[in-house]
Order: C-alpha cells, then sequence, then structure tokens
C-alpha cells in the first residue's frame, strides 16, 4: 500500500531518499475527492517522473466565509482506493531496453501521498475572514482580481499561499495542473518564475487538458457531486455557450460582441427548455462569460475579432454557471496556447 504521510517532517524524510537515489518526483496537488480529471493528472505524472506524488488538502484559506467550506466532499478511504488503482506501464530508454528479461518495462503506481491537517500547513493558524487573517500570505498581484477573482476575490491569494507551502514541502521535479482550473494554472506557473523557484520552475509546472463526461462534453468536478437529477441535466449548458462563442469566433469570423452573445443565447434558450420541460425545477444562473488575454488576464479591449487588430495570439474563452446552488466553471483556449 502507499504510503501516506500526515507531517511535514514524515514527507522530507522520504524525498531525501529520492534525492539520495536521484530520482525524478512528479507532484498532483488536490482537494480529494478525486475524479478522472485528478487521474489523468496522476497518469501524466506517472508517464514522465519515477516517483508520484498526490497532495490532499481542503484549504481553508482559499474558502471565503460564504463559501462551502463545510460541505466540501472529503472522501479519503475511496480517493485513496482510486489512487491505489492506478498503474501505468512505462518503456524505460537506453540501458534498460537492452538488459535481457527486463523486457524494458516498469509497472509504476503512486509513490506516496501527503494528507496533513490544517494545523500542519498553517503553523500561525488560519481563519478565514482574510481581513484577520494572521501569518504569511502569497499574493500574486494584478493576476488574482480578474476572471474567477472577480467573483472570488481572495481565492487565489488562498491558493498562492498553500500551493507555495505545498511546493516547500513536496520539492517536486515536475507537478501537473488541470486546464480546467486555467487561472489558477496560469497564475501558479507566473508566481513560479516570480519567487525564482527551482522546484518547480515555470517550465516544470505542466498544464493538462480537462477531462470531460463523456456524454455530454461537462468538465468533471469534485462539485458535480452537489448537483441534483435535474441540475446535472442542465449542467453541460456552460460548456455549451462556450462552444458556441468559440464556433463563431474562430470560424464564423465574428467579434467577440458577437461570439459572447451566441454563448448568452444558448444559455436563454436551456433556461426556456427548464421552464417547460423541468417545470423550471432548476435554477440556472450565468455569472461571467468573458474573454481574457491568456497573458495579462484583463478582459479583451474592444470589439476585436480572431487576428484583428488588438487580437492578441491566445485568448482564454471562460465562464461561470450557477446551476441551483453550485457554481460550475470551464474554458476553451482560442488560439496558440
Ligand atoms: P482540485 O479542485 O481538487 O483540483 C486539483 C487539480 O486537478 C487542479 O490542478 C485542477 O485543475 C485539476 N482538475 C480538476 N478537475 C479537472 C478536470 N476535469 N480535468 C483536468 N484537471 C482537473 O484546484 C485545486 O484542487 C486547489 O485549488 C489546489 C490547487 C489543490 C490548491 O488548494
Amino acid at each position: 500500500s502507499i504510503p501516506i504521510f500526515t507531517t511535514v517532517k514524515g514527507y522530507r524524510e522520504w524525498r531525501r531518499n529520492a534525492y539520495k537515489e536521484n530520482k525524478s518526483v512528479g507532484f498532483v496537488a488536490t482537494m480529494g475527492a478525486l475524479h478522472e480529471g485528478h487521474l489523468s493528472l496522476v497518469r501524466r505524472s506517472l508517464a514522465e517522473n519515477d516517483h508520484t506524488v498526490l497532495s490532499i488538502f481542503v484549504n481553508p484559506a482559499q474558502f471565503a466565509p460564504h463559501e462551502d467550506l463545510a460541505t466540501y466532499p472529503r472522501t479519503l478511504p475511496r480517493d485513496l482506493e482510486l489512487l491505489t488503482a492506478q498503474s501505468l506501464d512505462v518503456t524505460l530508454p537506453g540501458l534498460w531496453s537492452s538488459i535481457p528479461g527486463a523486457g524494458g518495462v516498469v509497472t509504476r503506481k503512486a509513490s506516496a501521498v501527503f494528507v496533513p491537517n490544517v494545523q500542519e500547513m498553517y503553523p500561525s493558524g488560519i481563519v478565514q475572514d482574510v481581513s484577520n487573517q494572521k501569518g504569511t500570505f502569497v499574493e500574486v498581484k494584478g493576476y488574482g482580481d480578474q476572471m474567477e477573482g472577480k467573483s472570488r476575490p481572495t481565492f487565489f491569494r488562498g491558493v498562492a499561499t498553500v500551493v507555495t507551502k505545498l511546493f516547500n514541502v513536496i520539492e517536486p521535479t515536475n507537478t501537473y495542473f488541470g486546464q480546467k482550473d486555467i487561472q489558477q494554472a496560469l497564475l501558479l506557473r507566473r508566481m513560479c518564475r516570480d519567487l525564482l523557484l527551482s522546484h518547480p520552475t515555470p517550465e516544470t509546472l505542466h498544464i493538462v487538458p480537462t477531462s470531460r463526461d463523456p456524454s455530454d462534453g461537462l468538465a468533471l468536478s469534485s462539485r458535480n457531486a452537489y448537483l441534483s437529477t435535474s441540475g446535472r441535466r442542465v449542467a453541460s449548458t456552460l460548456r455549451e455557450a462556450l462552444s458556441a462563442a468559440q464556433e463563431s469566433w474562430t470560424n464564423e469570423g465574428l467579434t467577440k460582441s458577437e461570439s459572447l452573445e451566441k454563448a448568452v443565447e444558448v444559455v436563454e434558450k436551456k433556461k426556456r427548455w427548464v421552464e417547460e420541460e423541468l417545470n423550471g425545477e432548476v435554477n440556472m444562473r450565468l455569472d461571467y462569460i468573458e474573454m481574457n488575454d491568456v497573458d495579462t488576464f484583463e478582459v479583451l479591449d474592444g470589439d476585436v475579432k480572431i487576428g484583428g487588430e488588438g487580437a492578441p495570439k491566445a485568448v482564454i474563452l471562460s465562464g461561470a454557471l450557477w446551476v441551483d446552488k453550485t457554481r460550475l466553471i470551464d474554458n476553451i483556449i482560442l488560439g496558440d496556447s
């Protein structure tokens, strides 16, 4: 079974050995309630590293006082089962493949799990009210208040802080983040650059494509567990809206506002369907849908078109949709990323 470390000290002993043996360590940070999206990051890490470490920590600092910290799904035994079941056959290069009988193939599984408690991660203590927090926090100024940060003003400060701590503990050779949370991944890459981190560097922080439900394209998320049966039936609306905007922008050459208008129409149409077919059983509300510059996160200025004047090479098309009390997010990168 996989060793589970609950203390920084315990994990660091294990890490020292990996250094001694010159083994690479891939790292996947999570808040648990694992699903196929998390596991796709794990498999990427298994493929590219000798060791793979997963952390599970529901980070209080990234939840606002009114958010779902208390009810966030906690499924540790199941998470450990899912992780243990992941294995990947990797063909080793060079020497190994030439040794008869060795076959050049090894089966890799996750090597360690880090599951700290709040005291371990926040030695100075933590309260959710940011105006009342004590201790050291990391803020990536100017990059955490657009897009998701507009709706969740203290979210990225909490994420940057906990991920800095996790990087300091785990000391990953490579680390893997999901495109599902694109602003988070890009902001953390910038943080690595700004803080001159060596593990990881901006180059060894990798972004992995979003895993989706094959039936309707809904981005997998731990929060999907909150959806009611009828809520689940309309949850892919955001994805459909983003696809409509992508189609308008990329294939039809429409302007930014025309493309976003198409997305809003998709949501409005689905709302009417909910009224007619589901007797209004689900309450759906678009939080935002936007196009932002992939480097600055600023909203695209003016009514640009693809390739048009003022249009950046790569654009984040993203949005958030409330389905009853569940807030779902999704995004598509337009252009070169
Ligand atoms: P969590 O939501 O558990 O996600 C952990 C990692 O899995 C993140 O990198 C996220 O982008 C990725 N992920 C989630 N759903 C995915 C999907 N459908 N496809 C691909 N990747 C997906 O994100 C967090 O936790 C936290 O903010 C954390 C980084 C752990 C800091 O607390």
